[in-house]
């Protein structure tokens, strides 16, 4: 498996840190998968993040993350998609806790909402973290029934 590559993907509210978060993860040690956009014109975000999340849920990679002004607007055309759980962090408590407890495979983040500073903290914690399982994974099957 991939386990050292990481999707990323943005609109033009997002392209700026995602840019930035390219440089995080290949500090970490980490392999990027760039799925776009490549500027600050104007995209529409739930084309990148469907192209971004069908990735993903096929496990190529396991992991990905997404940019808006938000992170909102990103984290619910993703989770339209069968077998992903994005999950929007803008701070590193909600990051940790979206992969201790929701076992997220898609961690969103907002451009206009976050700077570079903490989009490493999130990103580092987010990716650092396993999931808990047990009761939680329960609920992640709980989550899945909700998909049939
Ligand atoms: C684009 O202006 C903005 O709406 C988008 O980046 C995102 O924040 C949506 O949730």
């Amino acid at each position: 498996m991939e386990e050292n590559l990481i999707a990323i993907g943005a609109d033009h509210a997002g392209f700026e840190l995602k840019e930035k978060i390219k440089n995080i993860l290949k500090d970490l040690g980490y392999e990027v998968k760039d799925f776009g956009t490549d500027s600050t014109d104007s995209v529409d975000y739930p084309l990148i993040a469907k192209s971004l999340a069908v990735s993903v849920a096929n496990k190529h990679p396991q992991k990905g993350i997404l940019v808006c002004g938000t992170g909102v607007g990103m984290s619910i055309a993703a989770n339209k998609i069968k077998g992903i759980i994005a999950a929007n962090c803008n701070d590193t408590e909600t990051a940790k806790l979206s992969r201790l407890h929701n076992n997220s495979n898609i961690l969103t983040v907002g451009g206009r909402m976050i700077d570079e500073k903490k989009a490493r903290e999130i990103v580092k914690i987010w990716l650092e973290t396993d999931f808990e399982g047990g009761r939680h994974q329960r609920r992640i099957q709980e989550i899945r029934d909700l998909e049939k």
